[in-house]
């Protein structure tokens, strides 16, 4: 399948324009990371899979997180893209490729990640932002990365004044990673600890209240 522009980056994935059909977007994992260790002051540059096999047991994340998508009780499967296929032929070739929808807004915009759009006011999506906390809570499938920073959510704006939030980077959900600097968070205490603490960041940066919101979003 033909890839567009790139539309955005995670740290281990890069998500790219459908050409054929704009409603779409397609994840590819990069080959390398490179993460800083200011402990050591060096930076470190691995290939992928020996880094993902140490922090999650796992190959490839875009299929953990097809499986982890696609096995999602209702209550979240509806905040995450309607569309999601796992491309079968990718996996065959060397890459495999996560096809998604790519929200848009009313107006026909692309949808933006909080981190771009910079805050919400409406009550509305807050009250979806607490059901999906809970959900996860409720599920054993919280993860303390879905709130990180603002970069795996997106605002839809379905008119005006209807916001929603959707889940576009689910691979963490209900797993337990191993991570080399924050090695007790193999711990679901340390874990659940981490996610409230990213939840109440995630509040504290972008719920905005009043008027706020249209300079924000401008
Ligand atoms: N369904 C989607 N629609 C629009 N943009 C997306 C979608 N999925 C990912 N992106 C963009 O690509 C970035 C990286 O995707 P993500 O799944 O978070 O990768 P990583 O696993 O590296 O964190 C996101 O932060 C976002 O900007
Ligand atoms: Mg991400």
């Amino acid at each position: 399948m033909k890839r567009g522009d790139k539309i955005g980056s995670g740290l281990y994935r890069d998500c790219f324009e459908v050409p054929e059909n704009p409603n779409l977007c397609v994840k590819v994992q990069r080959d390398r990371v490179t993460r800083e260790i200011p402990e050591l002051g060096i930076s470190v540059d691995v290939r992928m899979e020996i880094f993902l096999l140490l922090k999650f047991g796992e190959l490839d994340l875009n299929i953990l997180e097809y499986e982890t998508i696609s096995s999602l009780p209702d209550c979240l499967r509806q905040f995450t893209p309607s569309i999601v296929h796992l491309d079968e032929d990718s996996i065959m070739q060397e890459k495999s490729q996560l096809i998604m929808s790519r929200p848009r807004d009313f107006d026909g915009a692309y949808s933006r990640t909080m981190q771009e759009y910079g805050g919400v006011a409406n009550v509305d999506f807050w009250d979806q932002v607490d059901l999906v906390a809970e959900s996860m809570l409720r599920y054993d499938l919280f993860s303390p990365d879905i709130f990180y920073r603002g970069q795996n959510i997106i605002v839809q704006r379905d008119t005006p004044t209807t916001y929603r939030p959707v889940l576009i980077d689910t691979k963490h959900m209900g797993r337990a990673m191993f991570h080399v600097r924050q090695p007790w968070l193999i711990f679901k205490s340390e874990r659940l600890r981490a996610f409230h603490k990213n939840l109440d960041e995630f509040k504290g940066r972008f719920h905005l209240r009043g008027e706020r919101e249209n300079k924000v979003a401008a």
